[in-house]
């Protein structure tokens, strides 16, 4: 019968850890560009990231001219985010075109880890208009 007592006991304990397992949310592992190393891929806001926010109207169905601020519609959208307001140069991870619409936010649309990666690889990179 201890036996039985035992395996109780175990299986008890083992669904009290089980039960008390928390899912984490793992964010997404983002890929870094690193801004001081002159072989690392150099990002263009014309072919990179633009797509981005327009291709299948990912971004625009709700940011564009009209709706939603920031305007993310080819042709505006570097004039919408050249602005404190969605870009920390001093600390690009804390850009609000990076962090908004992060894979680890919560935002409606969000970055996959790769065009995470080239969104904070532009602010990094100096944010130009190229
Ligand atoms: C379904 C509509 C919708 C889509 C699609 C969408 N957004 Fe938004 N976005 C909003 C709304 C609504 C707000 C304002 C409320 C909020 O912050 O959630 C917003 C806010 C933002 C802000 C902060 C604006 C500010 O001035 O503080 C950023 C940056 C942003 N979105 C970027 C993006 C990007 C980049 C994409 C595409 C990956 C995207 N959004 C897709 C609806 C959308």
């Amino acid at each position: 019968m201890k036996i039985f007592k035992n395996l109780f006991g175990l299986v008890m304990l083992m669904f009290l850890f089980t039960a008390c397992e928390y899912n984490f949310i793992v964010p997404e592992n983002i890929p870094v560009i690193d801004p001081t190393d002159p072989n690392a891929q150099q990002v263009s806001f014309v072919t990179d990231i633009a797509p981005i926010f327009n291709n299948g109207n990912n971004c625009t169905s709700c940011h564009k001219t009209g709706g939603q601020t920031p305007n993310l519609t080819t042709g505006q959208a570097y004039n919408s985010l050249n602005s404190v307001r969605y870009i920390n140069a001093a600390t690009p991870e804390d850009s609000k075109i990076y962090t908004v619409p992060n894979p680890s936010g919560s935002h409606t649309k969000k970055y996959t880890a790769a065009q995470a990666a080239l969104v904070l690889g532009w602010i990094s990179q100096g944010a130009k208009n190229n």
